[in-house]
């Protein structure tokens, strides 16, 4: 038995929700370069989950059950509010959702339409939950969800208290869009593995959002701000970029596993950050992104990824970089329930081997004598 480090090539399961092939994503076989330009996010959310687009009369239930659900039960925001202050985002984000199940009497049932309303529920209320943390953190009161509104559109009203600008709406439903789901990502397979052994959705999801959270995952877009943040001007990217190549240090945003030639969903990300800074009228980390990807890619030849430009586009839509990862969440969640029913729907426990390289022949020693 030989290993293949971080299962780099492995085709570990068959599935139909999302492909990698040759550079191309799609959902469903939609190119994600369609979708980001024309669908909204809920229509993507039935496409992941149903394999289709919905027709009007599916999306506007759809939209009703996600509006219904979006309440979070009143027990877990009172345990909420006692986590400790500056904690990591994404460590509430994981026990609160864990907490959920605590609260659906319904959390080990395992019928398809059980599994289909509890996708409905964390699709609803992941966005409640990052909202709540988020003005908890900041000593506010947090605000319930409306109905009748978009997912971005909710969120950003549950963010701020305020009725968001139509512009801001748009850019985080193309970012939702464009994180929705990755083939077999580490989050996903995370997903997976936890509910082939059929545990419950709520379990599965905790632990994508656990993987989710690591830098080299959905953890970079955040790190690529501390980074933005650390160099703090234009002028000073040279030498920062500099010093982290020489040192050989790894430069968050850039690189990945599967794409060699470029992650298609970077270029919107990146017109998205050009788009709205230009409108803003200050374009200083749009130009530091784009001075960081010329060494970058010049030098080592590696590409954004999707987190790179991501963490210009929140920033200037004036979102905290602690709340990056999490709404890749809200996003990805749409991705991990897909996969967690179809794992559902024709399960095996996932259960590889590993390559023994220890010690052997081993003798038990008693302790007087070691
Ligand atoms: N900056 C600098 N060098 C990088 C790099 C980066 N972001 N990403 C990869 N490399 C280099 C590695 O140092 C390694 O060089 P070496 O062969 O000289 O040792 C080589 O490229 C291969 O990298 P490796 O980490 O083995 O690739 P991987 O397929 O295991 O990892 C990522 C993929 C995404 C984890 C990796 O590119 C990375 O850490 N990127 C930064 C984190 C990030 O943006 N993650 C979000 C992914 S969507």
């Amino acid at each position: 038995m030989t290993a293949t480090k971080g299962l780099e090539g492995i085709v570990a399961t068959t599935s139909s929700i999302s492909s990698i092939i040759d550079g191309v994503l799609t959902y469903r076989g939609y190119n994600i370069d369609d979708l980001a330009v024309h669908a909204s996010f809920e229509e993507v959310i039935y496409l992941l989950w149903y394999g289709r687009f919905p027709v009007q009369s599916e999306l506007d239930q759809l939209l009703r059950d996600l509006s219904e659900s979006a309440a979070i039960p009143s027990e877990l925001v009172e345990q909420m509010r006692l986590y400790p202050t500056g904690t990591n985002t994404m460590a509430a984000l994981r026990s609160a959702v864990s907490a959920l199940a605590l609260y659906d009497e319904t959390a080990n049932e395992m019928s398809s339409e059980a599994n289909f309303r509890k996708a409905i529920k964390l699709q609803a209320q992941l966005p409640t939950i990052v909202a709540t943390l988020s003005r908890l953190r900041a000593g506010l009161e947090p605000i319930a969800p409306k109905s009748g509104v978009s997912i971005a559109h909710n969120f950003l009203y549950m963010l701020n208290g305020e009725e968001p600008s139509e512009l801001a709406v748009k850019a985080l439903n193309q970012a939702l869009v464009l994180h929705a789901d990755h083939e077999l990502n580490a989050s996903t397979f995370a997903a997976r593995v936890t509910v082939a052994t059929l545990s419950d959705i709520y379990s599965g999801v905790t632990s994508a959002i656990g993987a989710l959270k690591g830098p080299l995952h959905g953890g970079a877009n955040e790190a690529v701000m501390v980074m933005l943040e650390e160099i703090g001007s234009f002028d000073r990217v040279e030498d920062y970029v500099q010093t982290k190549l020489d040192n050989k240090e790894k430069i968050m945003g850039f690189g990945h596993r599967v794409y060699k030639g470029g992650d298609p969903r970077a270029k919107h990300l990146q017109k998205m950050s050009q788009d709205l800074s230009q409108l803003q009228g200050n374009t200083e980390l749009y130009d530091m992104s784009v001075r960081i990807e010329e060494m970058v890619t010049g030098q080592k030849g590696l590409k954004p990824n999707v987190d790179f430009y991501s963490a210009s586009v929140y920033t200037i839509l004036g979102i905290q970089r602690e709340l990056f990862t999490p709404i890749f969440a809200i996003s990805r969640v749409s991705g991990w329930t897909a996969h967690i029913l179809e794992q559902y729907e024709n399960n095996r426990l996932i259960r590889p081997r590993a390559e023994y390289t220890g010690l052997t022949n081993q003798k038990y020693i008693p302790i007087q004598n070691r």
